[in-house]
């Protein structure tokens, strides 16, 4: 199994410009790694400018950071401001990130909402990263998502704490959750650590903690720092 390396972008950065610089950067960057997929998770209206055909097969998949739980037949509705999992899934994102402490924080997601857009991101053949920090998020966040569905997800350990402070979780205490969250799904399905990471402390969390992967915000905007992680991994 390949190491993945997933970029939240978040609301960043703020010119199409800058994005494509970014972007083009990290992807000329990665082109002889081989043990790492990288993800870009770059804001919604960056998505299908990013999404060009060549971009579309190879590394790095792109990935938006929500998508709306509403799925009705015809995918659409009256949902001002909403992006439905089937419109990423149509421009060629493969991957969501759901339920990121962010957004429960500052729009008052609950597990409950993230749980429908768990469903409706899974039936629309994305892949969820699900961000939690506890293992009640897990539990309730998956509620009703069969073993077949969880297959085809990662989940992201993310303690609050350690999200945009510079004060990453510890290698022992983010290993321990780990095991945590692995003996909670039952499944063998990539399990992520994010908080913090930067080049110096990446190779730890796969290395000491046993991580298939790492959640990077902050540092996923510099590609220079950026790339020195998924070379370290690689
Ligand atoms: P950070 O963010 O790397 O800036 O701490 C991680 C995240 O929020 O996904």
């Amino acid at each position: 199994m390949k190491y993945l390396i997933v970029a939240n972008w978040k609301m960043n950065p703020q010119t199409m410009a800058e994005a494509e610089r970014l972007f083009i950067s990290v992807k000329n960057g990665i082109k002889n790694i081989k043990n790492v997929e990288v993800v870009i998770c770059p804001p919604f209206v960056y998505l299908s400018a990013l999404l060009n055909p060549k971009s579309y097969i190879l590394n790095p998949k792109i990935g938006a950071q929500d998508s709306f739980w509403e799925n009705p037949p015809t995918g659409g509705g009256a949902f001002t401001g909403e992006v439905s999992p089937k419109m990423l899934r149509n421009v060629g994102c493969r991957y969501v990130i759901i339920g990121h402490s962010e957004r429960r924080r500052y729009l008052n997601e609950t597990d409950e909402m993230v749980n429908k857009k768990l469903k409706a991101a899974l039936k629309n053949d994305l892949k969820p990263v699900l961000c939690i920090e506890n293992i009640s998020q897990v539990k309730k966040g998956l509620k009703g998502i069969l073993k077949e569905g969880l297959k085809n997800m990662v989940i992201a350990y993310e303690p609050v704490f350690a999200i945009g402070t510079g004060k990453p979780c510890s290698p022992e205490k983010a290993e321990k959750m780990r095991k945590a969250i692995k003996s909670a799904i039952n499944t063998d399905i990539p399990i992520l650590y994010g908080g913090s990471v930067n080049s110096q402390n990446a190779g730890d969390y796969i290395e000491k903690a046993k991580f298939q992967g790492l959640l990077v915000g902050g540092a996923s905007l510099n590609p220079q720092e950026f790339l020195r992680i998924v070379q370290n991994i690689d």
